[in-house]
């Protein structure tokens, strides 16, 4: 694994902008997992900048976003639609017939679920998949218990990540009760992860994942196994990871863990 310790939001967004757009020069036709949250959206905002500068063409690029609330209608504010499209999607050349989104008002949640996971499957799955980590550890909404086998599924969201989430919205009860998440086994088998984290209420979290135990109970951890991951996080974030984060490799023994099929149960 590796970690970069940035000094601030903005450094954080520049650096992992950097990567993503290093992803996109390499292999103009990438496929990107994306994200949505605080914790994106200044790598969204660079990136945008870029494009406008001229430094980074999108109109190979297909991306793929992790998850969506179920019941909200596109053009909902609150939806996740809504968000990449207001805050990447519009500002971008990336062709709308190559942005991919789980369809939150899809009612027959297994047939969305497999047409999903086909879609990952036919753009030949994920180059780079950028994520944020919840407070509780939730990567794209595999909540604490989430099984590290399943593809894409809907979940139940968990009252600490509605109360997270409450701050989109007029109020918590306005929260859906549900989403489509990409599940941890499609999200583990991207073949690079870029993990950005900020701010001091994470410190706690992104210690638990990178440093932990690897335990459903912390989906995060399960990084730990992903034998490509960057991790990319300001001081605030990364206090509580003891030496690491000091723009070199992560430690020896995370770096050696490799991901197969056989820790995560896979077919
Ligand atoms: C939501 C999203 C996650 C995201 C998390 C953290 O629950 N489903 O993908 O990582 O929020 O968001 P933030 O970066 O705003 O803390």
């Amino acid at each position: 694994m590796r970690i970069y310790k940035a000094r601030d939001y903005g450094d954080m967004s520049r650096k992992a902008a950097n990567i993503l757009s290093a992803q996109v020069i390499l292999k103009p036709n990438s496929v990107l997992g994306l994200a949505t949250g605080q914790s994106p959206l200044g790598v969204y905002r660079q990136l945008i900048e870029w494009y406008a500068k001229g430094d980074i063409d999108f109109s190979e690029v297909t991306t793929i976003n992790l998850d969506e609330y179920i019941g909200l209608p596109p053009d909902s504010p609150q939806s996740y639609q809504h968000f990449m499209r207001e805050n990447f999607f519009s500002r971008v050349n990336i062709k709308d017939v190559n942005i991919h989104i789980p369809d939150g008002l899809q009612i027959d949640a297994l047939g969305e679920c497999a047409r999903y996971d086909a879609v990952i499957r036919g753009v030949g799955g994920i180059d780079m998949q950028l994520l944020g980590i919840g407070h509780n550890g939730h990567i794209g909404f595999n909540e604490p218990g989430a099984a590290f086998e399943k593809g894409t599924h809907l979940i139940a969201l968990s009252e600490r990540t509605k109360k997270a989430n409450s701050r989109f919205f007029k109020s918590e009860g306005e929260v859906p009760e549900y989403a489509y998440t990409m599940g941890i086994r499609s999200i583990m088998q991207a073949r690079g992860i870029l993990v950005v984290v900020f701010g001091e209420d994470k410190a706690e979290i992104v210690k638990r994942a990178f440093c932990g135990e690897v335990t459903p109970l912390v989906p995060a951890s399960v990084l730990q196994l992903h034998n490509n991951v960057t991790l990319v996080g300001d001081e605030a974030a990364l206090s509580q990871m003891g030496d690491g984060g000091d723009g070199n490799e992560g430690s020896a023994e995370s770096a050696e863990l490799a991901y197969t099929d056989e820790h995560l149960n896979l077919p």
